[in-house]
């Protein structure tokens, strides 16, 4: 492996996740890591990361200087640079303005990282503070117009720096760069693959949890779900799941669940049916946060009540994902960290946390559930909110209501899958707004429930386009739905984006 040593730069999750992405496991680490430390660990290399800090700042990290006698190679990008430069007592100046974006370099040696890439290198620069004149034993690799040495080297301690970011995708050959500073300099062999994330991870839980017992708290989610397949295949029946089916999952969700941890998977899994208990506390409740605030608490709530009833349970195991881990300097690398509250589950629960897939991407989680064994529907299933199909039915929440928003829902998605558009649309389910209205069926009147169909196309959720679902499709969907679900004699589609619509109606 390959260790990113984190100095708090913006785009330091993209290093790890490059290394990562061409064949080399990656984490990121503290930047006080010691040499000691990293010595045991036995990086194959060590990146040291850019950071917004001025190396001669007041509190700038700085790391144990004697990592650079440790004879692994180094590469430094941007603060990282300035900080091999500050150790090896070269001049770092503050530059009179910062120099961001888009820039050029020219190559200035034939050096492994730039060798036969081409004279001049579009880059990605974000920096303030320059390197005047590089350290003794360094060659200069590389300038820009404003910064002298924009990218060196001393080939003999094999410590490489460069002051643009090779991890953005703006920086054209950056991919490159790394590939060779991995490869050719570190000697990787480019063995790392979701199998070996998943051997080492389960070895490290092993170690880390001995014969504790550690719980988990299933949704059906992408990510609980993978968490819970990785620690079974960890630690077998010290691991207890609970689900809690709180009745607002859609059709089959909740027996796809147990058919997939308990029966296929044979884990310890607890089921609370607390279907009644969700529907009696949402019962006269119209508001949309009341509602989403009432079934958070109460799936806390219910979750703690088994907790209790399941003592000696040392650890609570989560989905948190790299893009959780937001505060720089966190020690990532770590599979276990002292408990503190992460989505909603109290904090004094008296339990440490195992977080598995926290140096993880979303697409990286998806390809470990792939791996696992994991059941398609549960991969690649679609973003669910957690108050589920308590927000889709429009005010007043009962049995009825979600029995229409759950049936209408399955067809939208059977014939969604069908007309080969489940790939494309990002999201699609269906409403029940609070109304009646009249139609006609047969010979008679009926006044019934209108359905609303929601699909998008997005990236992130953050802002979404209605999907152009064609009219054959719909006009099938929307026969289908007045057929077949009992109460519903309309359907609309909705044709607003995001904004400044939301996605979900509530
Ligand atoms: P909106 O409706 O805000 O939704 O445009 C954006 C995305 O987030 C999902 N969503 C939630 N996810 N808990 C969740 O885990 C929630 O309370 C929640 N509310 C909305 C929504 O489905 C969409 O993908």
């Amino acid at each position: 492996r390959v260790v990113v040593l984190d100095f708090g730069g913006q785009y330091n999750q993209l290093i790890a996740r490059r290394v990562r992405d061409l064949g080399v496991y990656s984490e990121l680490i503290s930047f006080d890591t010691s040499a000691e430390e990293l010595k045991e660990m036995a990086p194959k290399g060590i990146i040291f990361s850019g950071g917004p800090a001025s190396v001669y700042g007041e509190g700038a990290p700085k790391c144990d200087p004697n990592i650079f006698d440790l004879g692994i190679p180094i590469l430094g990008i941007c603060y990282g640079m300035q900080l091999i430069s500050a150790h090896f007592d070269a001049e770092v100046e503050r530059a009179s303005k910062r120099e961001y974006g888009k820039s050029t370099v020219e190559i200035a040696s034939d050096g492994p990282l730039f060798k036969g890439l081409g004279p001049s290198q579009s880059v990605w620069m974000s920096h303030s503070d320059v390197v005047i004149t590089p350290p003794k034993g360094f060659r200069v690799d590389g300038r820009t117009v404003s910064a002298p040495v924009a990218a060196m080297s001393d080939p003999e301690r094999r410590v490489y720096a460069v002051q643009f970011h090779p991890e953005v995708r703006h920086t054209e050959q950056g991919n490159e760069m790394i590939r060779r500073f991995l490869y050719d300099v570190c000697r990787c062999q480019g063995e790392w693959t979701m199998e070996t994330f998943i051997d080492d991870t389960v070895h490290d839980l092993r170690r880390n949890i001995g014969d504790q017992k550690v719980l988990c708290a299933l949704s059906g989610g992408v990510d609980s779900s993978v968490v819970a397949a990785l620690i079974h295949r960890a630690i077998g029946d010290q691991l207890t799941c609970v689900f809690v089916d709180h009745g607002l999952l859609r059709e089959g969700e909740a027996d796809s669940v147990m058919r997939t941890f308990a029966d296929h998977f044979q884990m310890n899994v607890v089921k609370v049916d607390a279907q009644k208990r969700f529907l009696d506390k949402l019962s006269g409740v119209t508001d949309p946060e009341r509602k989403r605030k009432i079934i958070g608490n109460e799936f806390i709530r219910v979750f703690e009540e088994e907790a209790e009833k399941l003592t000696q349970h040392q650890f609570l195991a989560q989905g948190t994902l790299y893009t959780d881990v937001v505060e720089s300097g966190t020690d990532t690398a770590q599979t276990i960290k002292s408990h503190h509250n992460v989505g909603g589950l109290p904090e004094d629960m008296q339990m440490d946390l195992v977080e598995p897939v926290n140096t993880l991407f979303k697409d990286e989680v998806r390809k470990v559930g792939e791996e696992l064994g994991l059941p398609r529907e549960i991969v690649w299933r679609q973003p669910f909110p957690g108050p589920g199909l308590g927000i889709r039915v429009i005010g007043e929440v009962t049995e009825e209501k979600l029995a229409m928003v759950r049936k209408s829902d399955a067809i939208l998605r059977e014939e969604i899958g069908k007309a080969g558009l489940d790939q494309e649309i990002w999201q699609y389910f269906t409403a029940l707004p609070d109304f009646k209205s009249v139609g006609v069926m047969g010979d008679s009147r009926t006044y019934a429930y209108t359905v609303g169909i929601r699909a998008v196309t997005s990236v992130d959720g953050m802002t979404a386009d209605w999907a152009r679902i064609p009219y054959e499709v719909l006009e099938h969907i929307s026969n289908r739905i007045v057929n077949e679900v009992d109460g519903v004699n309309r359907v609309v589609y909705d044709i607003t984006s995001k904004p400044p619509a939301t996605i979900e109606w509530e």
